[in-house]
């Protein structure tokens, strides 16, 4: 298949070396969930000594079999990090804090606007109020999304783009974002965050469209029935979760992320009708129907995206390295054997 909209093909030679995470107490807030339980398999391979803090409430992302395989080797607490007391007693002694736990829904953070202010803006002030007072040698990483540049003026966008969220997941993920910086810059707890946009792989919730669309599209693909495309000219870009995990590594073991936030981005950019006829072919069959975008969904629609990750490539050395029809291959495989896990 032809590229039309390629930006680049960045298969990254990484050139910074991840640090020694080997005996590092190590805590992931939303550890169950996709990327979360990703992280923490790499980390297990790593030595580190890993601690999962998860609500697993059944609307988000968290599933147990998530960890199949490292259960014994992780510690797992099922707690809300809106639970203050229980974010201060977790947090102490821990080198590195990645910060994943999130309300991920666009459409849920427009119907229970308060839930998702909750976790995505309240409890994040908590846990940084938390580190400054107990921990403050922590360095935290957090997962913040491109959804807060809103529709972009231009593309791709770099993180000098102008913040404007359409939603109220994406106002709440940017004042989290912002005020882990604002701890880093004033208080001198080490933090950063990256803005990634879509990231797919094995383990993301495939059960409906709270986490991402293509989520839908695979469970329909496996289930034999059509998915719908909507629109479907609008551009997008995809990381595969095992290079999101690589970020987070590198920004949490080099100094010169500190402060600062850094987008991740795919290597190719598709219309998601090319990406629907990519997943058609790659599962050697199925079905798609092109629809208009339901209303509702509309208004809170951004258009195109792209990234611009060149800071972090120059910074950290990032850069994706699994094209993106072999993240569609893996995943697609992953659910062919798991499916029932999932729904
Ligand atoms: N997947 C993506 O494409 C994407 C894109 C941009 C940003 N992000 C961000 O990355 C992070 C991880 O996303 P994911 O895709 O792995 O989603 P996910 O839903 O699989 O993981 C989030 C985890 O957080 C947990 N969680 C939610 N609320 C909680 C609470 N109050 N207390 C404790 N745990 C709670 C959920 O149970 C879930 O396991 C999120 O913060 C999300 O906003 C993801």
């Amino acid at each position: 298949m032809a590229w039309p909209h390629d930006v680049a093909c960045y298969i990254s030679i990484r050139g910074t070396e991840l640090v020694d995470f080997k005996d590092k107490r190590t805590l992931i807030t939303g550890g169950l969930g996709f990327i979360g339980s990703s992280l923490a398999r790499r980390l297990v391979e790593l030595g580190a000594n890993v601690l999962l803090v998860d609500s697993l409430m059944p609307e988000y992302g968290g599933n147990l079999f998530n960890i199949a395989g490292i259960e014994d080797r992780v510690q797992v607490n099922i707690s809300d990090v809106r639970d203050e007391q229980s974010m201060q007693y977790l947090l102490r002694g821990q080198h590195y804090c990645f910060n994943l736990a999130g309300q991920t829904s666009h459409m849920d953070s427009m119907r229970n606007p308060y839930t998702d202010l909750e976790i995505n803006c309240r409890a994040q002030l908590s846990i940084l109020e938390a580190c400054r007072k107990y921990n403050p040698d922590i360095k935290i990483v957090f997962a913040s999304t491109r959804q807060i540049y809103g529709r972009p003026d231009y593309l791709p966008a770099d993180e000098r783009h102008p913040l404007r969220p359409v939603d109220v997941n994406g106002i709440n993920k940017m004042a989290g974002e912002w005020y882990h910086i604002l701890y880093n810059n004033v208080y001198g707890v080490r933090t950063c965050a990256l803005r990634l946009t879509n990231t797919i792989g094995p383990r993301m919730r495939v059960k409906d469209g709270r986490q991402t669309f293509l989520g839908t599209w695979i469970r329909l693909l496996i289930e034999g029935r059509p998915f719908e495309v909507w629109d479907g000219d609008q551009l997008r870009d995809f990381t595969y979760v095992d290079d999101a995990v690589e970020a987070f590594l590198l920004a949490a073991g080099h100094d010169q992320s500190d402060g600062q936030v850094f987008n991740l981005g795919g290597d190719t950019v598709v219309s998601l009708k090319e990406l629907a006829t990519l997943l058609v072919q790659i599962n050697g069959g199925g079905e798609f129907v092109v629809q208009a975008y339901p209303p509702e969904e509309k208004r809170i629609d951004i258009g195109d995206y792209y990234a611009d990750f060149g800071h972090i490539r120059s910074e950290l050395g990032w850069g994706p390295s699994v094209p993106l029809p072999d993240a569609l291959r893996r995943t697609l495989d992953f659910y062919r054997q798991h499916i029932l896990r999932y729904l």
